[in-house]
């Protein structure tokens, strides 16, 4: 018989649930999404499952009905009645006995949570504290991939130090984005952030917070930033699904602008809560 062992629990192989099969497990052999309501409205849903669509084919995943996705966070989030909501769920390829080559007859599998997002106004007032952490990650960060333990590590040691979030930097010492987060800075009254190309998620975040800028007339620069150039920045600001824009007032060792909110930042904030209504 082949078997299993779950903790001190022997077990039939054959009885187990498909989900300890699951190749995001073995594997993270997966790619997921995370998107947001405020106030009963899902915002930006096109967005999320374009990126979604781009994932799966980055991964080679074929077959997904993107409407039906579609369908399924529709009807998950009417039944959540959670007006402020974090939504979470990922397609794995499948699953089966570990085998790195899945072969031709997968069943990808599909998970979705909602959970209420607490509040986060106290960030947005008191501003993030962040540390660096090297970019150890794979070359294809465009996909949201479950393949997360970087991020992970990189999350902890931010922890350690105190930290809200880890940047990430890159061996030619360049800001790739945070470990859960897209990375901006304001110099001279510039935004500026690391390239699309520069393995980074293309952020849904980073895309309204370019619209934003427009509407303010701030002007807005895809150009990458180092560490060394970023203690220096007037500004620092976060961009995340969850929270949309954070500011962050110290970096590594480094007092951002006066160790408050900037002016830039503020506006953004103000500006970017007007798409979500
Ligand atoms: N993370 N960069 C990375 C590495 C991320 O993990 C995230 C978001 C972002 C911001 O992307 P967006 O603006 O589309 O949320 C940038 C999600 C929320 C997560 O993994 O939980």
């Amino acid at each position: 018989m082949n078997i299993a062992m779950i903790d001190d629990k022997i077990v039939d192989s054959n009885q187990l649930d498909r989900s300890y099969l699951d190749r995001g497990l073995y594997f993270g052999d997966g790619v997921y999404e995370v998107l947001r309501s405020y106030n009963g409205k899902i915002f930006a849903l096109d967005d999320h499952l374009a990126r979604f669509e781009n994932s799966l084919a980055g991964v080679e995943i074929a077959g997904i009905d993107i409407g039906q996705v579609r369908s399924r966070v529709l009807k998950a989030f009417e039944a959540a009645k959670i007006p402020n909501a974090k939504i979470y769920f990922h397609i794995t390829r499948g699953s089966g006995p570990r085998d790195h080559n899945p072969g031709l007859k997968m069943q990808p599998n599909f998970f979705l949570t909602i959970s209420e997002i607490g509040d986060y106004s106290k960030s947005k007032i008191n501003g993030y504290k962040v540390s660096t952490y090297p970019d150890l990650r794979w070359k294809k960060c465009q996909i949201k991939s479950l393949n997360l333990l970087p991020n992970v590590l990189a999350k902890m040691d931010a922890s350690k130090k105190g930290c809200d979030e880890a940047i990430l930097v890159d061996e030619a010492g360049l800001i790739t984005e945070g470990s859960s987060s897209a990375f901006f800075a304001v110099f001279g009254g510039v935004i500026q952030t690391a390239p699309l190309t520069a393995n980074v998620l293309p952020s849904i975040t980073r895309k309204y917070v370019v619209k934003a800028a427009r509407n303010i007339g701030i002007r807005f620069i895809d150009k990458s930033i180092s560490a060394a150039q970023a203690k220096n920045a007037d500004e620092i600001f976060l961009g995340v699904t969850t929270k949309d824009v954070i500011p962050a007032v110290k970096f590594d060792d480094a007092v951002i602008g006066d160790g408050k909110p900037g002016p830039i930042t503020k506006k953004l904030i103000d500006e970017f809560i007007k798409f979500t209504k």
